[in-house]
């Protein structure tokens, strides 16, 4: 990856450790420089330490050791409303007492600005979140969208530097979270903020990002942007995390440079990438994406061959999965656009299907967790 210059970072994490109990590393060793303007997105399961990243960097928790740096200085000592960093969590938090337009004063007039000046800002944030004539409701009257609209517009109302969102959208419906994934995105372009953004969902990592940083067990596995996170994982868990995906376990054969060969349980050979194996003869575990298995003529000039046996149809509107049974897997998917879908093809048929060494990813063997 190329440096960083180091005028173009706004936070930056220098081997931060969180314990809370003194015992257990709930996060381990974070390095992580956060460019200025960027979306940065902190992806992984429950409990992998997402939130916690983000408290530190807040304000609200300390690091057991290790440094923070917003703009180039340490802000460990910092207190959390002296860091010019606006805040948006999944439960609006709006003060149910005050009106729409008074929320959005609210963190305006306590840092002292004029009243002429807190009107024209309100009014612009606002406007901001398209929801000027709502100003003089209470959050009572919104509903969850507006309301969480309105977290938003208080969050940037001060034009913080650095803006940071912990599953904003998490009790939105999924029609009302998508508009508001883009609607995010688009205030982020707009604006040009720093925007740090915590999320369990890979879907909306992948829509909003510049970069995602996947978190498991308090480490960062890999940090990309979203397309190289997908087509390229660098182990099993950000395979599986990220996507959907074929695995099959098997043994490192050989390894030669980029490639290698690996050997599936009966037996047969499978030439691959070699992203993150050890020696001959340890385990791997095979990462293929459905949308990357080719079936019947199509497999012809793909390097590894093999049959499948059709074992179900879901049909998704646009396009359909069908699992097969591989390579003694029963749960082999391969998805096809319904346009390119064989029409005579039935449940029990056997079909030759293959994919390419560029496909084919060997990884780590994943762990049962
Ligand atoms: N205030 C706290 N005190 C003790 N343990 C905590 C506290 N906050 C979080 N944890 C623990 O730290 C781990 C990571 O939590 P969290 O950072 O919230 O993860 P995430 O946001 O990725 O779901 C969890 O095991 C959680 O129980
Ligand atoms: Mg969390």
């Amino acid at each position: 990856m190329a440096e960083t210059q180091a005028n173009d970072v706004l936070v930056s994490f220098r081997g931060v450790q969180k314990s809370y109990d003194g015992e257990t590393l709930i996060v381990k060793d974070l390095n992580l420089d956060i460019r200025k303007g960027e979306f940065l997105t902190l992806l992984g399961p429950s409990g992998s330490g997402k939130t916690t990243s983000l408290m530190m960097l807040a304000g609200f928790e300390t690091p057991t050791s290790g440094e923070i740096q917003l703009a180039g200085r340490s802000i460990n000592n910092v207190p959390p409303h002296k860091r010019d960093i606006g805040m948006v969590f999944q439960n609006y938090a709006l003060f149910p007492h005050m009106t729409v337009a008074e929320n959005l004063a609210f963190p305006l007039s306590v840092r002292g600005m004029s009243k002429t000046d807190v009107a024209e800002r309100v009014k612009r944030a606002l406007s901001m979140v398209q929801l000027d004539a709502f100003g003089g409701r209470y959050p009572a009257q919104l509903s969850g969208g507006q309301q969480q609209r309105v977290a938003l517009a208080r969050a940037l109302v001060f034009e913080p530097q650095l803006v940071l969102m912990d599953e904003p959208l998490g009790a939105l419906d999924k029609q009302l979270r998508e508009h508001m994934q883009m609607e995010i995105k688009h205030i982020h372009q707009r604006l040009g903020v720093t925007v740090v953004y915590v999320t369990h969902d890979q879907g909306e990592a992948l829509t909003m990002s510049d970069r995602v940083a996947v978190f498991h067990q308090g480490e960062i596995q890999q940090i990309a942007p979203p397309h190289e996170l997908y087509e390229h994982p660098r182990n099993s868990f950000v395979a599986n995390f990220i996507g959907e995906n074929n695995r099959i376990a098997g043994q490192l054969h050989s390894h030669d440079g980029e490639r290698c060969v690996v050997t599936l349980a009966r037996g047969e050979k499978v030439e691959a990438l070699a992203v993150n194996v050890g020696q001959p003869g340890d385990a791997v575990s095979l990462s293929i994406r459905p949308e990357r298995v080719r079936l019947n003529g199509h497999s012809e000039s793909c390097v590894n061959r093999f049959s499948g046996r059709v074992a179900e149809f879901i049909y998704l509107g646009d396009h359909v999965r069908i699992r097969l049974e591989v390579c003694g897997r029963t749960d082999f998917f391969v998805k096809q656009p319904i346009a390119e879908l064989d029409p005579a093809l039935g449940v029990g048929d056997v079909v030759p299907l293959g994919w390419a060494v560029e496909h084919v990813r060997a990884l780590d063997p994943l762990s049962a967790a």
